[in-house]
């Protein structure tokens, strides 16, 4: 049996007296893609941020690659090669794309220019042109300033330095896993599209991904498995290929009778 990339055992959380989710395991193995869907409120973005160490759960377990940890800020969870891309981007719109790719981890000129601080550009961009053509994304030049790019090219920029943060910063002995909170929410088609092709990419190169979505028919484009969420607990956890629209939207409205198969 495969080692999970991340495993969460009953997984609780509170919220003063909401429960916001309930006894909730969940695991996501290397190179799999787990769609995470729900209703609003369900208790998808709280899940996440317990992924991501965002949010402590009340009780519950979280393994990152079969070993127990304890995440206490956003930085353990990215230690242990985890990265989430949250609805609001948090890109610098000033900066040039690629500044945003290696934001947290400039590369100085060399000796003795370093000494001053330095940056080096020219490598800079060089790096992340590679990064992106081995990612199969090319949106625009590298020092085009973000506020430049539409929504779905800074989309693809945030996901493509999160997958550059775990590809590169891997000190973990596993590919790293990344989360995505409702990544093509305000994309119109050929964004989805293109958003899309970077996600089974990353898959492709070993990542764990959980994807949040209301967007069906693109969870059940690249998912391998699908995880519902309803009022805070897991309803349904079935392999894609053994389930169909009507039942997901059955468990989604609470319809439907939880299952779990996978
Ligand atoms: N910071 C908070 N304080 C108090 N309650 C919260 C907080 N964040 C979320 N909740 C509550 O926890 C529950 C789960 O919310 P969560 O944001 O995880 O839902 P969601 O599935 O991501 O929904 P959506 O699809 O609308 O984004 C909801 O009842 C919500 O009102
Ligand atoms: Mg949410």
């Amino acid at each position: 049996m495969t080692t999970p990339a991340l495993n969460l055992s009953n997984i609780e959380l509170h919220y003063g007296f909401v429960r916001a989710l309930d006894s909730v395991n969940f695991h996501v193995n290397p190179g799999e893609i787990v769609g995470l869907l729900g209703d609003n409120g369900a208790g998808k973005s709280t899940l996440l941020k317990v992924m991501s160490g965002a949010h402590r759960p009340t009780t519950g377990k979280i393994e990152v690659n079969g070993r127990e940890l304890h995440f206490h800020t956003p930085k353990d969870a990215s230690d242990a090669g985890i990265q989430m891309v949250y609805q609001d981007l948090s890109l610098v719109e000033a900066q040039d794309i690629a500044t945003n790719l290696q934001l947290g981890r400039e590369q100085l000129r060399p000796f003795p220019f370093n000494l001053f601080g330095i940056v080096d550009h020219g490598a800079m961009q060089r790096s992340s042109a590679a990064q992106l053509d081995r990612l199969g994304v090319r949106t625009a030049p590298m020092t085009r300033p973000v506020e430049m790019l539409s929504g779905g090219q800074r989309q693809v920029i945030a996901i493509s330095r999160a997958a550059v943060r775990v590809m590169e910063g891997n000190k973990t002995g596993h590919n790293g896993i990344i989360l995505l909170d409702e990544p093509t929410a305000a994309l119109g088609y050929e964004q989805t599209r293109l958003v899309e092709g970077l996600i089974l990419k990353m898959a492709q190169e070993g990542i764990a991904i959980v994807l949040v979505t209301h967007n069906l028919p693109l969870c059940f484009k690249v998912a391998d498995r699908i995880v519902v969420l309803n009022r805070g607990r897991k309803v349904a956890d079935v392999r894609k290929n053994d389930t169909d629209n009507d039942s997901v939207v059955g468990w989604i409205t609470g319809a439907k009778a939880a299952e779990v198969t996978a």
